[in-house]
């Protein structure tokens, strides 16, 4: 979403971005653990090798659950004020292999209810608050590589055990982003 497009409905509006210099790109993310990343980059890295793709760092391998886009130190902090939502932690498997616009990602044939849940009210507090939703169906995936040609492929499926929503800020390196884990709750 863009900040412009938080409407607090009349009240003025702590979240909209008007300084570029304070201004942080967040998303709130399902993150892995070690051991689950490990598997993700062993699982996936003949895939994004075939694809000739540029491969995302093992380090930043994630699920985006809410896109919020750039925020004031503000906004952020109501952003924080929406978790915890307890769903109960989970178990995701990923086990697809798809591309969509020159992005390679690993998916899921079948979303756990949970996550569909999290995302659903997660949402559902976030508008309460004034942030809009990007209209499009939620498809939770790991993005893999960019800049990469579709790939035809088995993947072993990942199981990862899933017990905390993360907040996490995106913050350029370079050509490169580095992501930083603001806060976590558990599910
Ligand atoms: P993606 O990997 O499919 O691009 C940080 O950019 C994270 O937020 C990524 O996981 C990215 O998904 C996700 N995201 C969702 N909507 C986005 C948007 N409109 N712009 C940038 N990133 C977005």
């Amino acid at each position: 979403m863009s900040p412009a497009d938080i409407d607090a409905g009349g009240e003025p509006d702590p979240a909209r971005d008007e300084s570029p210099r304070d201004s942080r790109r967040v998303f709130f993310a399902l993150w892995p653990d070690d051991a689950t990343r490990t598997r993700l980059a062993r699982a996936t890295k003949e895939c994004v090798r075939r694809s000739g793709g540029r491969p995302i760092a093992k380090d930043r391998l994630h699920v985006t659950v809410a896109f919020l886009g750039s925020l004031t130190p503000v906004g952020l902090e109501i952003a924080s004020t929406v978790p915890p939502i307890a769903v109960g932690p989970f178990a995701l498997t990923l086990d697809a292999i798809g591309s969509f616009d020159s992005t390679l990602w690993l998916g899921a044939r079948s979303v756990p209810k949970p996550l569909t849940e999290l995302e659903r009210r997660l949402w559902g507090g976030l508008e309460a608050k004034g942030f809009v939703r990007e209209q499009r169906i939620y498809r939770p995936h790991v993005t893999l590589a960019r800049r990469a040609r579709p790939v035809e492929a088995q993947v072993d499926p990942v199981e990862w055990p899933v017990a905390e929503l993360a907040l996490v800020e995106s913050l350029p390196a370079g050509r490169n982003v580095h992501y930083e884990l603001l806060r976590t709750w558990p599910l």
